[in-house]
């Protein structure tokens, strides 16, 4: 049965909140009635009374979601209570806590409660590399006893309930399962994307104080060949001349297919080779219960200012929401096979490709390679080897195969797929509706899920046999999630309306602290509008109550999914010797969403542009990563500021968007005279 699609022909309204921004009419996309029977979810009736349910009694409501996992110990409700929180600065420092009291294990709630009832045969997971020859299938048994395996070999080597271990890999099978192993024993991993240069890598080793680290020789992305190792090798021993400190274990996966061992550097007592000693260690290990509230993973990431936060997420309130979300989002049902392309160098991997599915037994596909390679068919090929079910991706990967046309999708069939998923970025109309319905032949409806790094799980998506879809939209919030749009004097407004988007009241997924600083955590999320934390972005509540988010209002920026910090960027542009002063903001970009525009002033404006230029993008490659390298260096003589020296980057925005009629006033400012310099130089 197909998917309806009705267009309100009356209403053009600017519906587009993506920074693409284009006018489009509202048009509304039903689930069909068959999708619609067989949800979880299946009527804005019985979301509403459930939601209803959730906020005006959330303890009740997230009790009874948590009732289906193996708790060792009940959580405390002696007061009848089995949350509580502070979200008001004024009335003192910020606390969250679920499940206090309770002791359980994620790892023994995702893989031993699975193979217990049976589902030990059942496939956990369906792993494809990046060359096509190159796959393999694990069962809920087969992944259980490879954590048992390593998680026994890590208490080997010292690490205990508490201890930090990093995990730098790229998207291989053993990454899920190094996390699971380290959650088994209640050590705290810390996942740092395998994009990150040696310095990245460094700057995260030392600040989360980790000791052991999981890597493997090398790897292949499409074409080329990337030697982890030695990017390790590098991070290692810069950590040791310039911090005096040492990674006391590097456990390293030998990837022959990539890097073989022979070609890596090696450092005898420190580093050992994955297969010479994780599969002598036995599949049975025993499991570390947990506080509710005792730390389950770190995970950096990027904030408008400084450098990255070390988000820390606890056990019991993320193991169940994390649950909940997947099972009700992504409308699980036992023996589909879900495809997330995120990495789990970011939360989506966390959330959505390693726990939330384990959780709900669902078989999760995991994918090396990129869309890309060999072909543009690659992804459409996965999806019918491997009959994918549930297509969770991002808009900048559904943009970049746009650009090959249709006739690669209709070149498949796919009609496994029954629906479609969205996150990282606002998903433009474009975007949405080629995913509609030239991949999903407009069948699947589109989960647009927003949430962040910070949030745990999604707090704004469709329940998609629930209600009518509006391409561009994230729809409603999620069970327990109240949404608040505030002006920027602070006062929440009520029905249609546009600004910061907070949030009032905890739900069980949200973080409760930033490693070592509990002070920044208050300060950057419930600093700012008192009694809600602050997302950073901002919104439009539509007349049905719907929500579009419009993008980031902070110094934050969306390159292809990815959170950079403008400040990381300058920081590393102004390292270079011959940088004076440098401005990093966002600007529309056709593929990546965002793209990253700086605005340089050079100690000496003799150089060769070019020249400088290329170091320049280099050096931001060495500090931080290529992802992190900006698409276009403006140079200028200097930089436009107020009278108290500090940039005033609304201005070099409206530049970088060619805005040029629209710069506001800049007769307030100290320098006015460099706004014309800089548009004069174009330096592009
Ligand atoms: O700006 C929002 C955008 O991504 C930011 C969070 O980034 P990160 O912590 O890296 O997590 C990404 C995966 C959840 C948000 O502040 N964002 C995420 N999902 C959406 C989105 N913007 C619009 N629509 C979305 N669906």
């Amino acid at each position: 049965m197909g998917m309806a699609t009705e267009a309100n022909g009356d209403k053009k309204l600017r519906t587009d909140c993506s920074t693409v921004g284009e006018v489009i009419r509202e048009e509304r996309v039903y689930p069909s009635e068959e999708f619609r029977a067989s949800s979880w979810i299946s009527s804005r009736e019985q979301y509403d009374e459930m939601y209803r349910r959730s906020v005006d009694d959330p303890d009740a409501f997230w009790e009874k979601e948590a009732e289906q996992f193996f708790w060792k110990t009940k959580w405390d409700n002696s007061d009848g209570k089995m949350h509580s929180e502070n979200f008001d600065l004024r009335k003192g420092p910020i606390t969250i806590e679920w499940f206090k009291g309770g002791k359980t294990n994620i790892c023994y709630n995702a893989l031993d409660r699975h193979v217990k009832a049976g589902k030990g045969d059942a496939i956990a997971m369906y792993w494809e590399g990046n060359e096509l020859e190159q796959n393999k299938k694990l069962s809920y048994k087969e992944v259980l006893d490879n954590v048992c395996q390593l998680s026994n070999f890590l208490r080997s080597v010292g690490v205990k309930k508490g201890d930090l271990v990093a995990v730098y890999l790229p998207m291989l099978a053993e990454l899920p399962i190094a996390m699971l192993a380290c959650a088994r024993i209640g050590a705290i991993h810390t996942v740092i994307f395998g994009g990150f240069s040696a310095e990245a890598l460094a700057q995260r080793l030392l600040a989360s104080g980790a000791k052991v680290l999981i890597t493997t020789s090398g790897y292949r992305r499409g074409h080329k060949v990337i030697r982890m190792k030695q990017i390790v090798e590098e991070a290692l021993s810069r950590l040791l001349e310039e911090e005096g400190h040492s990674i006391e274990t590097c456990l390293t996966l030998a990837n022959d297919s990539a890097v073989k061992r022979q070609d890596v550097p090696w450092t005898a007592r420190r580093d050992v080779w994955w297969q010479d000693v994780v599969p002598r260690y036995p599949t049975v290990s025993h499991l570390e219960w947990l506080d509710a509230e005792d730390p389950l993973f770190l995970l950096y990431t990027s904030g408008s200012t400084g450098t990255p936060k070390g988000i820390v997420h606890t056990t019991g309130g993320y193991m169940v929401y994390t649950a909940a979300t997947f099972k009700y989002t992504f409308d699980y049902h036992e023996g589909e096979v879900y495809w997330c392309t995120a990495d789990c160098g970011w939360i989506t991997g966390h959330s959505y490709l390693t726990y939330g599915p384990f959780l709900n037994a669902a078989t999760v596909l995991v994918f090396e390679g990129i869309p890309t390679y060999p072909n543009p068919n690659r992804w459409w090929d996965v999806i019918d080897k491997y009959n994918v079910n549930i297509f969770y991706t991002a808009p900048t990967a559904v943009r970049s195969l746009m650009r090959f046309g249709d006739a690669p999708v209709k070149a498949h069939h796919l009609k496994s797929l029954r629906l479609l998923g969205s996150v990282g970025e606002p998903i433009n109309t474009n975007a949405w509706r080629w995913l509609h319905e030239v991949v999903g032949n407009g069948r699947c409806p589109i989960v647009d899920t927003w949430w962040q790094t910070e949030t745990g799980g999604f707090l704004i998506t469709p329940l998609p046999g629930a209600w009518s879809l509006k391409p561009g939209s994230a729809t409603l919030p999620f069970f327990g999630v109240q949404p608040a749009i505030i002006d920027p004097e602070g006062n929440e407004l009520s029905g249609e309306a546009t600004g910061a988007l907070c949030l009032k009241g905890s739900w069980p997924g949200v973080c409760r602290t930033i490693l070592g600083d509990h002070e920044r955590y208050e300060m950057a999320y419930f600093g700012h509008f008192k009694g809600y934390y602050f997302s950073g972005d901002g919104c439009r509540r539509d007349e049905d109550g719907y929500y579009w988010l419009t993008g980031r209002v902070d110094d934050v920026i969306n390159v292809s999914g990815h959170r950079i910090g403008t400040a990381e960027v300058e920081s590393a542009l102004v390292s270079y010797p011959m940088c004076a002063e440098a401005a990093v903001v966002g600007y529309d970009h056709q593929v990546k969403g965002q793209g990253i525009y700086a605005f340089v002033a050079l100690k000496d404006n003799t150089r060769n542009f070019d020249e400088i230029r290329q170091a320049l993008i280099t050096t931001v490659r060495e500090q931080i990563g290529t992802f992190a390298a900006p698409d276009k260096i403006h140079f200028a003589p200097s930089l436009p500021k107020t009278t108290s020296g500090k940039i005033v980057r609304r201005i070099l925005r409206k530049i970088a968007a060619k805005e040029l009629d629209d710069l506001g006033d800049i007769s307030t400012l100290a320098n006015p005279e460099v706004v014309d310099q800089i548009i004069a130089l174009t330096g592009n």
